[in-house]
């Protein structure tokens, strides 16, 4: 029996010395240490043995069972160093590879255009006010002096949702909010931009949306003058020192006098191109001195407070100073166009 025991340690340690991979390993623990093992199998064979040979067998049998444990711990170690190593050799992660770069997005031309001239006014002391986009009739319409049979307030012209509440067709509707949350205190100093509707059929002019800024001053002995030599200032920054201004008489329901503001083709300088049609002069903005029953309704008294307003659009501005010759470019988001405003 010892020699059988001998015999099986012999070939055991043989096939383990050959054994290549975990599942081999795996077979052969089965082959010879399992439960229907070979060394089981010769075991079996102990009760026959005498009593004074069992013990020396039994610990032979530990020795064998043992040193095959020993070379199989051993290859089961082996293997998962190896498989370890395997892994991390995979899962290498080259740090000195570059980046893969994200694409840069940039601020529409729009927004840059609002922003410059933001910079503009709040250098000049005024503050940024903001009003809803959903607007109800009265500060749209009523409280801006424009009567019920006024054209704009056709259904033709304007998106309404019910009988009061519509898409804001200009941005005066902050005037009217902003006087009224200053509840007559002066001065009041602000610009509001934001994005307006109307009822156009789109064309390189004209879109149901755009963009406008308006802007509203009061205090006490606001003049005509305090408007144009603020206009003069905002359009020579916006434009350049050479820029001049001319103001011509007009009709606004809500200031009195209008005048509506041109600015010297900054193309040609003046002497007349294509983008001024030869006049030398750009229209920019509506503008005038608030209108005295605008004053009253918001709460100031016509008698003691004055001020003046204007009101501008941005798609204009920005297609003037970028030269660009279809207003739907700002909308219809190609990067072909968008692209070419990353760098300002
Ligand atoms: N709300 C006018 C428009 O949409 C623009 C305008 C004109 C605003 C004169 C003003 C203003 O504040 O004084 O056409």
């Amino acid at each position: 029996m010892r020699e059988r025991l001998l015999a099986l340690k012999e070939e055991a340690l043989g096939e383990l010395s050959r054994v290549e991979n975990q599942q081999q390993l795996n077979d052969l623990r089965v082959k010879y240490l399992g439960k229907k093992g070979r060394l089981t199998e010769i075991l079996r064979g102990m009760g026959a043995l005498s009593a004074e040979e069992r013990p020396i067998i039994g610990q032979a049998a530990n020795e064998v069972r043992g040193a095959i444990e020993a070379v199989i711990e051993e290859k089961q170690t082996g293997f998962q160093k190896a498989e370890t190593e395997a892994r991390l050799a995979a899962e290498t992660i080259d740090v000195t590879l570059p980046g893969r770069p994200a694409a840069r997005g940039a601020v529409h031309p729009i927004s840059k255009v609002i922003e410059e001239i933001e910079d503009i006014f709040i250098g000049m002391g005024y503050t940024v006010a903001e009003g809803p986009e959903v607007e109800q009739d009265y500060y749209n319409f009523e409280a801006l002096n424009l009567p019920k049979n006024h054209p704009a307030r056709d259904m033709q012209d304007s998106f309404y949702i019910t009988d009061e509440l519509l898409m804001r067709t200009h941005t005066s509707p902050v005037q009217v909010r902003t006087m009224e949350k200053m509840k007559g205190q002066v001065p009041v100093k602000i610009i509001c931009p934001g994005k307006v509707y109307r009822r156009d059929d789109d064309d390189a002019t004209h879109s149901h949306l755009f963009t406008q800024i308006e802007g509203l001053v009061i205090d006490r002995n606001i003049r005509m003058s305090d408007l144009k030599g603020t206009l003069l200032q905002f359009v020579q920054e916006l434009f350049g020192k050479q820029t001049q201004i001319r103001m011509r008489p007009s009709f606004f329901p809500f200031t009195e006098p209008s005048a509506e503001v041109d600015v010297t083709c900054a193309m040609c300088g003046g002497s007349g191109c294509r983008v001024c049609k030869q006049t030398g002069w750009l229209e920019i903005l509506g503008s005038g001195m608030v209108h005295p029953r605008v004053l009253e309704m918001a709460g100031y008294d016509p008698q003691e407070y004055s001020g003046f307003a204007f009101g501008l659009g941005v798609e204009r501005v920005a297609m003037l100073k970028y030269d660009i010759e279809d207003i739907r470019h700002f909308y219809t988001n190609d990067l072909r166009f968008l692209k070419q405003f990353v760098h300002l």
